[in-house]
């Protein structure tokens, strides 16, 4: 498996592909995890997104926003190769990760996911103790301070406070909104590079929300973080870009498909975005 020296070899910067306005402020120099170029995602023969361009910024918060069923979940999941476990998923173009594209044959998917972290909407523990759900990928990376990493993990995820005397007791005894932390300790454990988060908060309080967001906030030192969100003032509080998808709808077939309408600063999206369909969903008159 090549990626890692790859990656190294391909890494370097490169300007961003989506357009800024000659008056918005550049976009980032520093680099992009990501470049995608012409994804399309098919569930058996039903097109559910489709050719979606665009580069996420290394060491920033990439939100994805969007009407339900525009393919968010979808197209955060072509980033670590989810997909192959979707049955009938099927994804066209080119994803790239650090310059190396992620669906050639040669790449281990395992891999993939390893460097490429995920959290999803609904929380997903494993039937073990709180401290062998984070424990989980260290060990299997052959780690020693699990005891460190655990507790690391479950600080920065803000639920260590709440089981710190009973990290033996078993993760499914926790509350909806513990286990969706603990499933963010879980991502945070293994160090990944990449962080892909569908909804993270949705079943959060809003003082957890707020810990979640500063997460988010600080794993930009050593992290890339992309969100979907439906929640517009956390798109607008917490991340450095947002991309808006829309459903195109085809009246005479009866299809829905996905695509991506722009991506921009998150001020620029909020504030003058380039599209008016953008304009429309952000001040809440669409979607
Ligand atoms: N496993 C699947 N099999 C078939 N169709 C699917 C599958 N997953 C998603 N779809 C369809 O693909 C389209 C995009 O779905 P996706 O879940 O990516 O949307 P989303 O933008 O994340 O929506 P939401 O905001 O409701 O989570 C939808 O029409 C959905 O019904
Ligand atoms: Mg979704």
């Amino acid at each position: 498996m090549q990626l890692a020296t790859a990656a190294a070899r391909l890494r370097r910067d490169r300007a961003p592909r989506q357009a800024a306005s000659p008056s918005r402020p550049a976009p980032t120099t520093t680099g992009h995890v990501f470049e995608v170029e012409d994804v399309s995602v098919r569930y058996g023969d039903f097109t559910a997104v489709r050719d979606v361009s665009l580069t996420i910024p290394r060491n920033e918060i990439t939100a994805l926003i969007g009407p339900s069923g525009c393919g968010k979940s979808t197209i955060l999941r072509t980033l670590n190769r989810m997909n192959d476990l979707v049955d009938d998923a099927s994804v066209q173009g080119t994803v790239r990760y650090n310059g190396e594209d992620i669906y050639a044959p040669d790449v281990d998917p395992v891999e993939v996911r390893r460097r490429i972290g995920m959290v999803f909407q609904k929380p997903n523990p494993f039937p073990k103790s709180i401290y062998d759900n984070v424990a989980f990928g260290p060990r299997l990376n052959g780690e020693r301070d699990l005891d460190g990493l655990v507790e690391e993990a479950l600080v920065r995820a803000a639920l260590w406070d709440e089981v710190r005397t009973k990290l033996r007791s078993p993760a499914l005894e926790l509350s909806g909104g513990q286990q969706q932390r603990l499933c963010i300790a879980r991502a945070l454990a293994t160090r990944p590079d990449v962080i892909l988060m569908d909804e993270p908060a949705s079943a959060l309080d809003p003082i957890a929300t707020h810990k979640i967001e500063d997460l988010m906030r600080s794993l930009r030192e050593t992290c890339t973080v992309v969100v979907v969100t439906h929640n517009m003032q956390q798109a607008s509080r917490v991340s450095d870009w947002t991309a808006f998808f829309s459903v195109d709808v085809d009246d005479e077939q009866g299809m829905r498909t996905g695509e991506l309408v722009e991506l921009d600063r998150t001020d620029a999206i909020f504030t003058e975005a380039s599209d008016p369909r953008t304009e429309a969903y952000v001040t809440g008159r669409m979607g």
